[in-house]
């Protein structure tokens, strides 16, 4: 469909002041979806109502059913209908599939708004999950625009998941015969498994009387239906079907009348409840309207309760608000005005907002992950918290213990973990080895973040002994011995079954199509060595020197400060290919990502690492490695992971084979590892190509590009685009769920707009594009309002000598820690 003639190439448009991206047709290349909710309900909602909802956890708790692989994609949403006459309708297009005579899907921070209009009715949805609510809600407004009183029969549409996805998806023999419902009036309830041993079960109400109803998707589709037809909507009449096993839905029928001019405000609560134990089967009130499944009902009120919160329009306009507002103040704690709007844009707007989806659901729920497989990374979830540390320092403390206690006493750690039950996940366990020191990275983030060094003692066993009294600093402790403990012939690091690039597989060795890649190890391991987690070492082992300077542990720095500089030896000598760093050794001792190597002969990951760690800053290592990236790597679309692309399957290299050229880990631009070499560039001072790189990737600088192309959703990241290898290259897939979001932040917002948090202060240190002038940003740290005003009049790329705080000019160019707002003057000067 995306190749027919004359189709539009532009889908939508950024609104900077709304800070919505307004996608203007339902025919994307792709369904372009918004996450509601921020901490517990969260709700995955495409720009024509479809998606799914769970309560913490995509795997376990499901609420309602989505299709993966379905024809069409993207059926399965929170799904209305209206029947006018002979002509059924969606007001957000699907499932219907009636042209509309307008559309327009409106995503913004925690929200999304489907307005469209066919003939005199206009509808507006408005979907969100309020602060702090177990529940979505949806407020449909119908409006009769046109001149003659209009009738409608409008119905509702979900369809209930068993709560266990990957049951759901798999288990019909038992599925087939355990749903329940009740009905209460307006109130739908399912409540399968709620007579074991569940205490939750979920609801989906309307704040009006209903005349009529379906809880059973065979009554309501019909024998043969279809969601675009099902037979309930086609005869305009429910069935009042009460579900008995089967397929429960929900689903509700309003009759409206409107005359000329007038509008109707319907709300839809889709909510989630848990019963205390003492609760379960409390008595509810007697009610004419109840029908249930079972002689035992669940103890109702509580939906009530939470139904009723939203029974008014004011009720959801002050919630909508309050949302509005909670993100407003989240955003304002990083603000830039800069000479490029499009930069601006990413920063102020949709970077920290992917920031805070990634931290939150990690690599669980998106379009792309099932939910049903990977739970929180712990590789991604550290990586993540770094992206909004300065918005949510309180759950970044949190989420640094969670993962913390996943590790082990040696330092490894669950590669995975359930969000539900925080439990590392077996099935796919550890021997990742760059694993541990990402645990450092995130907690050095959050000390120069806060300067709460208490954090360090707080106490976190390690999984393996969990009645042992074990400080968060023993696992950084922990996690630097892991890497020290496990280093190959080289003195380098082993990598055990893959670090950073999952693909990368040096032990695996596999001929057989039914092993995993990732958790498969046919070698031994004690050969194969990463030249990647050698610089994250170096990189993260600093920090971690730091913070037991700033602890006063001297010695343990001493010894960190040793074995650092052990590693950078070992890097210099045995991770240097000539003109640009090795990637790896093989488990037969053989150079990965060398000049040697027919195919991949140089990655980007080693040259991305080892120059943020500064190895080879001052001999022209550094230099040469990142001009053999921009030679051999870059591309308009960004800079792939390694040349040349594997042809063919390499047992001894793994997964990264397996992947067609310029796809994936196998010479795809990973979206992720581009801001290594933005980071590493500024470490060069070379802020021209740090920045020229940043646009190839940020979406708002590719959104005025081909959007047909890029396919995905303009407005976020994207894990990979297509390399110069694939036939669809500057092709986007797996948006949303990435480390790009974080990383991209991270590098545009600490080092080429400079700002860094330190324990003692703000360090400024831009590295910026010569050609601007200047730029200014808005900082919220600790209690303090920074407004920082730095100007270039000698077009530099770096360069701070002095900084004037509040009037006072002071050498160097670390602001201290204040309180209040505090101006800070900069202009840049040759160093
Ligand atoms: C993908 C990686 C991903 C891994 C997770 C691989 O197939 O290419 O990007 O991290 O699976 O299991
Ligand atoms: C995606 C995974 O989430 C991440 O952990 C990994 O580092 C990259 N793929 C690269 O393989």
């Amino acid at each position: 469909m995306n190749k027919l003639k004359g189709s539009p190439r532009r889908y939508g448009a950024f609104d900077d002041h709304a800070q919505e991206y307004v996608i203007t047709t339902p025919h994307t290349p792709a369904p372009w979806i918004n996450y509601l909710g921020n901490n517990g309900f969260y709700g995955l909602f495409s720009h024509t109502g479809g998606g799914y909802s769970f309560w913490q956890d995509a795997k376990l708790r499901r609420l309602t059913r989505y299709r993966y692989n379905n024809i069409p994609a993207d059926s399965g949403g929170r799904y209305f209908y209206l029947k006018q006459g002979h002509t059924i309708w969606s007001p957000g297009y699907r499932p219907a599939n009636t042209e509309l005579d307008s559309f327009e899907c409106r995503h913004g921070t925690g929200y999304s708004k489907i307005n469209s209009r066919l003939g005199a009715i206009r509808s507006e949805l408005l979907s969100f999950v309020p602060l702090d609510t177990r529940a979505e809600v949806h407020r449909l407004r119908l409006s009769n625009e046109g001149e003659q009183p209009q009738s409608m029969q409008l119905f509702s549409f979900v369809e209930w998941c068993l709560w266990n996805a990957d049951e759901d998806a798999s288990n019909f023999q038992r599925n087939l015969s355990v749903g329940e419902v009740t009905v209460d009036g307006s109130l739908l309830v399912h409540h399968s498994e709620y007579r074991e041993r569940r205490d939750h079960y979920a609801f989906f109400s309307v704040n009006q009387a209903i005349s009529g109803f379906d809880t059973d998707r065979d009554a309501f589709l019909g024998p043969q239906g279809t969601l675009a037809c099902p037979d309930v909507v086609c005869r305009g009449q429910s069935r009042n079907s009460v579900a008995d096993g089967w397929s429960p839905i929900a689903s509700h029928q309003l009759d409206i009348e409107l005359a000329p001019g007038e509008s109707r405000d319907l709300i839809f609560v889709l909510g989630y409840i848990e019963v205390a134990a003492a609760d379960k089967w409390a008595d509810n009130p007697p009610s004419a309207s109840r029908q249930s499944t079972s002689a035992a009902v669940p103890y109702l009120a509580p939906a009530h309760a939470l139904a009723h919160r939203f029974a008014d329009n004011d009720a959801v306009e002050r919630h909508v608000n309050a949302l509005k507002h909670y993100w407003q103040q989240q955003l304002q704690g990083f603000h830039v005005a800069s000479p490029e709007p499009l930069l601006d844009r990413m920063v102020n707007i949709w970077n920290p907002y992917q920031n805070m989806v990634t931290f939150n659901l990690s690599r669980s729920a998106s379009y792309f992950e099932s939910g049903i497989g990977r739970g929180m990374g712990f590789r991604d979830s550290n990586q993540d918290l770094i992206g909004v540390v300065h918005l949510e320092p309180t759950r970044a403390r949190q989420r640094i213990l969670d993962l913390a206690a996943t590790q082990k006493r040696d330092g490894s750690a669950y590669h995975q973990y359930q969000p539900l039950t925080k439990q590392g996940n077996s099935d796919i366990g550890g021997n990742f080895n760059d694993d541990p020191m990402w645990l450092v990275f995130a907690v050095s983030g959050y000390v120069r973040e806060t300067g709460d060094l208490s954090i360090l003692a707080a106490p976190v066993a390690f999984d393996d002994q969990p009645d042992g009294d074990a400080a968060l600093f023993d696992h950084l402790s922990a996690s630097f011995q892991h890497v020290l403990n496990k280093l190959g012939p080289h003195q380098l690091p082993l990598i055990g079954r893959a670090d950073w690039n999952d693909c990368l597989n040096l032990n695996c060795f596999s001929d057989d199509p039914d092993q995993s890649f990732q958790i498969t190890e046919n070698r031994q391991g004690d050969v194969a060595e990463s030249v990647m987690i050698a610089g994250q070492f170096v990189l993260f082992g600093r920090e971690y020197q730091t913070l037991c300077e700033q602890t006063g542990r001297t010695q343990a720095a001493a010894a960190a400060a040793d074995a650092i500089a052990g590693m950078v030896r070992a890097v210099e000598t045995h991770g240097w290919d000539g003109d640009w760093f090795l990637r790896a050794y093989d488990a037969l001792g053989r150079p990965v990502g060398s000049r040697s190597n027919q195919e991949g002969q140089i990655f980007i990951e080693s040259q991305g690492f080892c120059v943020m760690a500064d190895i080879g800053l001052h001999n022209g290592k550094a230099r040469s490695a990142l001009d053999a990236v921009a030679d051999r790597l870059a591309t308009a679309h960004g800079i792939v992971v390694q040349q040349p692309a594997y042809s063919r399957y390499y047992p001894e290299y793994g997964e990264i084979s397996s992947y067609p050229p310029g796809y994936k880990e196998n010479a795809g631009i990973f979206c992720h590892a581009n801001p290594w070499i933005m980071i590493a560039e500024t470490r060069l001072g070379r802020g021209t190509k740090a920045f020229d790189y940043y646009t190839r990737i940020a979406p708002a600088y590719r959104e005025q590009n081909d959007q047909q192309l890029h396919r995905q959703e303009p407005y976020i990241y994207a894990q990979m685009i297509a390399g110069k290898d694939a036939k669809r290259h500057g092709e986007a897939k797996n948006s949303w769920l990435t480390g790009t979001a974080s990383w991209n932040y991270y590098a545009v917002t600490q080092f080429i707009l400079g700002i860094r948090p330190e324990l003692d202060g703000l360090r400024i240190d831009p590295c910026i594009p010569a050609s601007w002038a200047g730029f200014s940003v808005i900082r919220r740290f600790r209690d303090a309002t920074y407004h920082i005003e730095i100007s270039n009049p000698d077009g530099l790329e770096q360069g701070v000598r002095r900084i004037c705080v509040d009037g006072q000019w002071r050498e160097g160019n670390l602001i201290p820690v204040l309180s209040g707002e505090v101006q800070v003057k900069i202009i840049m000067q040759a160093l």
